[in-house]
């Protein structure tokens, strides 16, 4: 592997499962100090110590939490190179917007959208400070493209965190912090299977756009991430990386 992130610090939310754990993984295969953060303690625990990282239990809707979060992290390794802004929900309950309740709506937009704007902002005072940072926030295809098959709440999120990041890339390009959007095709993670295990029409109809003819493995985010995260992409700010199986592009899907 290469060593692209030797001595770099990456904080990843939602580092204790799926694309959050696999990148964790990657980070670290590649060098990073990697700071676990998950409000499921015992996954986040077990995700830190499988890295030889540090965990902080961290709800990431809580300002406070949030920015302790990132100070601990300067404090235990001295900076912040690297916020992988990840975690988020899509649970049942947040679905056609004549069925969708006003308290799954603010859950959603709170885990998936507030978060990122938490995490952005006490990632960035750092990153600022040293002159130098990549922010790395989880989008999704869904804020690219329209799906029958509604979420309503997070759809929104994600066309929320696509245009903040959008919005900081341009804002902080000049003092070498660099922000991106990450937007995944669907994945085959815990959120996935828990939300189309419920519904297996739903996962069909979902399937039959994909070129790739597959859900995508964490460990093909977590790669995505990795070069985010590294100079390799130091041309790169302000943008929506999709890594989708080719949906985004896709009009008639290969048989
Ligand atoms: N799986 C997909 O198909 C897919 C596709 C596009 C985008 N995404 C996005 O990727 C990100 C990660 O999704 P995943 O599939 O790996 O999900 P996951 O459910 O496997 O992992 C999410 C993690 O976030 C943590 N989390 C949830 N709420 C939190 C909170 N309030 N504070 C701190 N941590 C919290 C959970 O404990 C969990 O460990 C999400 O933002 C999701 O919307 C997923």
């Amino acid at each position: 592997m290469v060593e692209r992130l030797q001595d770099r610090v990456a904080v990843i939310t939602g580092g204790g499962s799926g694309i959050g754990l696999a990148s964790a993984r990657r980070l670290a295969a590649e060098g990073a100090k990697v700071v676990v953060a998950d409000v499921d303690a015992e996954a986040g625990k077990a995700a830190a110590e499988s890295v030889g990282g540090l965990f902080v239990q961290v709800d990431v809707t809580d300002e406070e939490q949030v920015r302790a979060l990132f100070q601990t992290t300067v404090d235990t390794y001295g900076a912040v190179d690297v916020a992988f802004n990840n975690a988020g929900i899509s649970p049942p309950d947040d679905d056609s917007i004549l069925t969708t309740g006003i308290e799954a709506w603010r859950r959603v937009q709170e885990v998936n959208l507030t978060s990122v704007y938490l995490c952005s902002k006490h990632a960035i005072g750092h990153m600022v400070e040293r002159g130098r940072g990549s922010v790395i926030n989880t989008a999704s295809f869904v804020a690219t493209m329209g799906a029958a098959t509604s979420q309503i709440s997070y759809t929104a999120s994600k066309g929320g965190v696509l245009a903040m990041t959008r919005e900081l890339g341009v804002q902080f390009a000049r003092q070498g912090v660099r922000v991106n959007a990450l937007s995944p095709g669907p994945v085959n993670t815990p959120l996935l299977r828990e939300l189309f295990a419920k519904d297996p029409e739903r996962a069909a109809r979902r399937l039959v756009h994909v070129p790739l003819g597959r859900f995508a493995e964490p460990e093909e985010i977590a790669a995505a991430v990795a070069f985010l995260a590294s100079d390799d992409s130091s041309f790169m700010t302000a943008s929506n990386f999709l890594v989708d199986g080719g949906i985004s592009g896709a009009y008639v899907t290969p048989l």
